[in-house]
C-alpha cells in the first residue's frame, strides 16, 4: 500500500470515529478523486495534510461531505424508465391494491427531492388528486441534510424543471418568486427523512422502490448488503427500480426481472421456489413410464451388451449375475466373475465403494447415486456417475441391485471448460459493469462539475452585477456629496460674509458692545468694550459676565439681565458709575435688551455700554474723569415693560 493510500485509509477512519460516517464502503477510486478535488481547492497536496486542515477547521467536514456526495438528478430523469413506471408498474400496482391499506413507496437516494415528486406526479395522475392523498405514502430518504433540506422546500429554478412535461409543470407546480413550487397538497405525502443506506434499518412494507444511481457508488460488498435490505423493504410482489447502470448481483435469485433495460424488477414472494429450485423441480417433472416389455433373456442379455453404459446386476443374495460388454471391459471382469460374491471382487470398492451402497438398496428399495466418480482406464481418466438401483419383481419382492456407470467424462470436460468459460464471462461481466459503473460515476461526476462550474459562473456573474450597482451607487453618492459640499461652501461664504458685516457694525459702534446667551456666558465683545474695560474678547469670550472682574459693578446688572432673559422686560437701561480702564470714573450707561430669533424666542442679551463724563468731579476741573471719586451706588435702573 502506498503513503497515499494509507493516508487516506487514515482519513475515512477519522471520519467514521469523529463524525459517524462510514465512507469505507463507497468505490475508493470515485472517493479519492472527490477528496483530492476538495483539496485542490485548498491548494493542498497530501491527503495528510488535508486531515491535519480537518482536525483545526471542523465545519470543513460539511464541505467535504458535500464534494463527496454527488446529489446529480433531475426530473423524469431517464424518461423511458418512467415510461414504464407509469404505464405497467403503477396500473399493476394499483390492481393489486387491497383497499384499506397503503401504498408505500420508497424513493433512496432521493437527493434534492426531483425523483420522489417524479413518483408523486405519476401516483397522482394514475389515481386522481384525492385517492392519491388518502392512500398514498412517499418515503424519500437521503444521507445528505443539505439536499434534505432543499427537497423540502420543493422550489425548483426553471433549469431545475426542464424535464417536467408542460401539462404535469401546469397542473402541479405555481410559479413564486421567479421559481417553480410543487404543490402543497400532494407534496403533503412526501415524507422527507434522513437515512443512510448502509447502516439504517430499512423502511418496512415497501410496494415500490427506487434506488438509482446512488448503488454505483458503493463497492460490491456494500452494494450487496443495500440489496439484502432492499430485498427485506419490499413487500412480495413490491416493485424495485435500479439505475440504468446497476444490476441485482447476487440477489437475482429473489427477484424477477419485469423490464431488464429499465432495470425494474418484482420482488419474488416469500414462499416463492428460487430461480435453482424451479429448474430442479422442472427438471424432475415426470416422465411417461414406458414399461419394459417381457422379452427373452438372450434377448435382454445382447440387449444389455449393446449398450455403452457399463452395467452389472448383483442377485438378492449379493452374487454377481450379469456385467454387460461395456462393464466387463472397463473393470476387467471375466466369465469366472459371474457367480462370485460381490464383495469378493475389485469392483465392489473400486472405483466406488460399492458394497454399503448394493445393501442400503436392497434393504431401502431407494436408489443411491455418486457422481464425479473418477477412474482410470488405459491412463485415460474418466468420470462416472453410478445409479446403484433396486431391482424389484412385479410382486415387489427384492431381486437384487442393479449398477450402471453412467460414462460424464465428455459432460464433465465440458462442464469444466463452460465453468471456466463462465468464469471468465463473469469476470469480464464484472469487469464491463464496474467499468460501466465507473464511466457512470465519472459522468455523475462531470455533471455535477459542470454544474458547479456553472453556478460559480451564475454566482461570478451576480457579484460582478452586485459590484456594478455598488459601483453605481457610490457614484451617485459621490455626486450628492459634491452637491452637498458646493452648498456648504456656498453658505460658508455667506455665512463668512454676514459675519464680516456684523463685525464690521459691532466695531462701528462708539460704544461698548457686549453679547451673552442665555446662561450669561460672552458671546461677543466688541473694541469698544476692550477699549472701555481694558479686556480683549479672548480674554472674556465663553467666561460668565458677572464673574468679569472690570471696573462696573455688574452685579447691578443682574436683575435687568434676568428680566431681559425671561422676557418680562423688552429693555433696560442702568445708569452706573464705573472706572474705565485708565481708573477714571465715568457715568456708564447700560442698556440691556434681550437677543431675539425671528420667531421671538431669547438667545441671550445685548448689552450697550456708554461712558459719559463721571458725576463725581475729580476736582482738577476738566471734567475727563481722570482722579473723580468712583460710586458704586448704581443709579435704580429705567426700564420698559413689554
Ligand atoms: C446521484 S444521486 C441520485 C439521485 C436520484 N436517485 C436520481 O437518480 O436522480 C445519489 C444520492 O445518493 C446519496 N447517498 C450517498 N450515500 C448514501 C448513503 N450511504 N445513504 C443514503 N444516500 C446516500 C447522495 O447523497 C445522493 O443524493
Amino acid at each position: 500500500m502506498s503513503q497515499s493510500e494509507a493516508d487516506l485509509d487514515t482519513l475515512v477512519e477519522h471520519l467514521k470515529r469523529n463524525r459517524g460516517f462510514d465512507f469505507t464502503g463507497y468505490k475508493r477510486a470515485s472517493l479519492e478523486r472527490r477528496v483530492a478535488k476538495r483539496m485542490q481547492g485548498l491548494n493542498m497536496a497530501t491527503f495528510a495534510e488535508y486531515l491535519d486542515h480537518l482536525e483545526v477547521h471542523p465545519e470543513e467536514f460539511v464541505i467535504l461531505f458535500n464534494t463527496i456526495l454527488i446529489n446529480v438528478t433531475a426530473f423524469f430523469r431517464d424518461p423511458s424508465t418512467w415510461d414504464v413506471v407509469a404505464g405497467t408498474i403503477i396500473p399493476e400496482l394499483l390492481a393489486r391494491h387491497q383497499p384499506g391499506l397503503p401504498i408505500r413507496v420508497w424513493s433512496a437516494g432521493c437527493a434534492s427531492g426531483e425523483e420522489a415528486y417524479t413518483l408523486a406526479m405519476l401516483f397522482a395522475e394514475a389515481m386522481g388528486a384525492e385517492p392519491f392523498r388518502e392512500h398514498v405514502k412517499i418515503y424519500a430518504t437521503d444521507v445528505d441534510e443539505e439536499a434534505l433540506g432543499k427537497a423540502r422546500q420543493a422550489a425548483y429554478t426553471e433549469r431545475e424543471i426542464e424535464g417536467v412535461p408542460p401539462e404535469l409543470l401546469e397542473k402541479y407546480f405555481e410559479r413564486v418568486d421567479g421559481r417553480f413550487v410543487f404543490q402543497k397538497d400532494i407534496r403533503r405525502q412526501v415524507i422527507f427523512g434522513r437515512h443512510d443506506l448502509i447502516q439504517d434499518a430499512p423502511i418496512s412494507r415497501v410496494d415500490l422502490l427506487t434506488c438509482r444511481n446512488t448503488l454505483m457508488y458503493f463497492n460490491a460488498e456494500t452494494q450487496a448488503r443495500i440489496l439484502s435490505r432492499l430485498q427485506f423493504a419490499l413487500n412480495d410482489n413490491g416493485v424495485l427500480v435500479l439505475g440504468r447502470a446497476e444490476t441485482l448481483m447476487t440477489h437475482a435469485n429473489a427477484f424477477t426481472p419485469l423490464d431488464v433495460k429499465r432495470r425494474i424488477s418484482r420482488r419474488l414472494p416469500t414462499n416463492a421456489p428460487s430461480r435453482r429450485e424451479r429448474l430442479i423441480q422442472l427438471a424432475q417433472a415426470p416422465v411417461d413410464d414406458t414399461r419394459p416389455k417381457d422379452i427373452g433373456l438372450p434377448l435382454r442379455t445382447a440387449a444389455l451388451d449393446a449398450v455403452p453404459t457399463a452395467q452389472i446386476l448383483v442377485d438378492a443374495a449379493g452374487t454377481l449375475a450379469l456385467a454387460n460388454e461395456r462393464a466387463r471391459s472397463l473393470f476387467g471382469l471375466g466369465a469366472t466373475d459371474i457367480g462370485s460374491p460381490i464383495q469378493d471382487l475389485k469392483i465392489s470398492y473400486r472405483p466406488v465403494e460399492l458394497r454399503g451402497a448394493i445393501e442400503t438398496v436392497m434393504a431401502d428399495g431407494k436408489p443411491v447415486v455418486f457422481r464425479d466418480v473418477e477412474w482410470s482406464f488405459a491412463g485415460d481418466p474418466r468420470w462416472f456417475e453410478v445409479h446403484v438401483s433396486p431391482l424389484i419383481d412385479v410382486t415387489g419382492v427384492p431381486l437384487g441391485a442393479s449398477v450402471a456407470f453412467h460414462d460424464v467424462t465428455v459432460a464433465k470436460r465440458l462442464h469444466g471448460q463452460l465453468e471456466h468459460s463462465n468464469q471468465e464471462l463473469e469476470t469480464a461481466y464484472e469487469e464491463l459493469q464496474s467499468t460501466n459503473e465507473e464511466l457512470e460515476t465519472t459522468n455523475e461526476e462531470l455533471q455535477s462539475t459542470v454544474e458547479e462550474l456553472e453556478t460559480t459562473n451564475e454566482e461570478l456573474q451576480s457579484t460582478n452585477e452586485e459590484l456594478e450597482t455598488m459601483n453605481e451607487e457610490l457614484q451617485s453618492t459621490n455626486e450628492e456629496l459634491q452637491t452637498m459640499n458646493d452648498e456648504i461652501r456656498l453658505r460658508s461664504d455667506d455665512l463668512n460674509h454676514a459675519n464680516a458685516f456684523l463685525e464690521s457694525i459691532l466695531e462701528s459702534l462708539s460704544g461698548a458692545v457686549v453679547v451673552i446667551d442665555t446662561e450669561l456666558m460672552v458671546l461677543v465683545w466688541n473694541d469698544g468694550a476692550s477699549e472701555l474695560w481694558g479686556l480683549r474678547e479672548g480674554e472674556v469670550r465663553g467666561k460668565n459676565i458677572l464673574g468679569l472682574d472690570i471696573g462696573l459693578q455688574i452685579e447691578q446688572l443682574k436683575a435687568p439681565i434676568r428680566a431681559c432673559l425671561n422676557g418680562t422686560h423688552a429693555q433696560a437701561i442702568v445708569p452706573l458709575d464705573a472706572v474705565n480702564r485708565r481708573g477714571r470714573a465715568v457715568r456708564c450707561i447700560v442698556t440691556v435688551t434681550p437677543l431675539k430669533t425671528r420667531s421671538q424666542s431669547i438667545l441671550g442679551a445685548i448689552l450697550l455700554m456708554e461712558a459719559e463724563q463721571s458725576v463725581a468731579s475729580d476736582g482738577d476741573g476738566n471734567g475727563n474723569g481722570d482722579g473723580s471719586r468712583f460710586s458704586h451706588q448704581a443709579a435704580p435702573p429705567a426700564t420698559k415693560k413689554r
